[in-house]
């Protein structure tokens, strides 16, 4: 078996992954993109195959640099397209700044939200405003994991302006980034915050309160739908379910729930 060892190789892969769920739903044959949607996939370079991310190259100048691959450098290398990425004018002249994704790059578990706020703009990292602490409390007092052993990000990797739901075609033009993203991280699991989330990564448009609670499939990572956090600050009683599907996926995950004394 082949092992990707380069942002290229990552990048070719998502394109394979993404024809394969094509032709699964009955595609056989490609329509023309317009030019402003080619951007990602075709223009990749092939990088040079290097070692491991933490190997150093072997060398015998013992000063040199070792070149970075692997999972960070894949995504370094979308995160530069991302951040020139103007497929959607609106957002890409309204925007501070790109918010592409934050975490492990080897995650076993995605947390995947709707789009960047105001903080999320300001800061250039998901999930940072009051809807992002409390994503954060799930994740380190409700599961017993850091911030940084997951990975975060969106659908959309700018913010819609006056946070406005993502529209469709910003969606589809981001969605070429998710899927690097995710064929880069490989998780077993992605839990899905909120129905802009659950209906765009599986084509669904199920009311969240049914898809929640239950594992989902896709493309063999097992997704967890639940409500959003800022529904559930919205709506307080929502934690209480939030917390039934957290505790399902850390069952499925293998994780205790932690002691709240220890
Ligand atoms: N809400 C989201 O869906 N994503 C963020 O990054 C912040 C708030």
């Amino acid at each position: 078996m082949s092992v990707p060892v380069t942002g290229a190789d990552y990048l070719v892969r998502a394109a394979v992954q993404k024809l394969e769920s094509l032709r699964a739903a009955g595609m056989t044959h490609l329509p023309k993109p317009p030019a402003v949607v080619s951007s990602v996939i075709p223009v990749v370079q092939a990088a040079p195959v290097a070692p491991s991310e933490t190997m150093p190259k072997k060398s015998s100048a013992p000063s040199e640099k070792p070149i970075p691959s692997g999972p960070a450098a894949a995504l370094a290398e979308i995160q530069k397209r991302v951040a020139a990425c103007t497929r959607c004018a609106e957002l890409a002249s309204t925007r501070t700044q790109t918010v592409f994704g934050a975490g492990n790059p080897q995650a076993r578990l995605v947390f995947l939200g709707e789009a960047p706020g105001a903080d999320e703009d300001r800061q250039g990292e998901p999930f940072v405003g009051r809807a992002g602490k409390l994503l954060t409390d799930i994740i380190e007092k409700g599961m017993g994991l850091k911030r940084s052993d997951v990975y975060i990000c969106n659908i959309l990797r700018c913010r819609p302006p006056g946070n406005r739901n993502p529209l469709p075609v910003e969606a589809a033009n981001c969605r070429e980034y998710l899927d690097a993203q995710l064929a880069i991280i490989q998780p077993e699991f992605i839990c899905c915050l909120g129905s802009i989330a659950a209906h765009n990564l599986l084509g669904e448009t199920t009311p969240i309160g049914k898809l929640r609670g239950r594992f989902l499939d896709y493309q063999g990572i097992k997704v967890l739908c639940t409500y959003h956090p800022a529904y559930v600050l919205r709506n307080p009683p929502a934690k209480k379910q939030v917390w039934e599907d957290i505790q399902i996926l850390m069952a499925e995950m293998g994780l205790e729930v932690p002691n709240k004394k220890g």
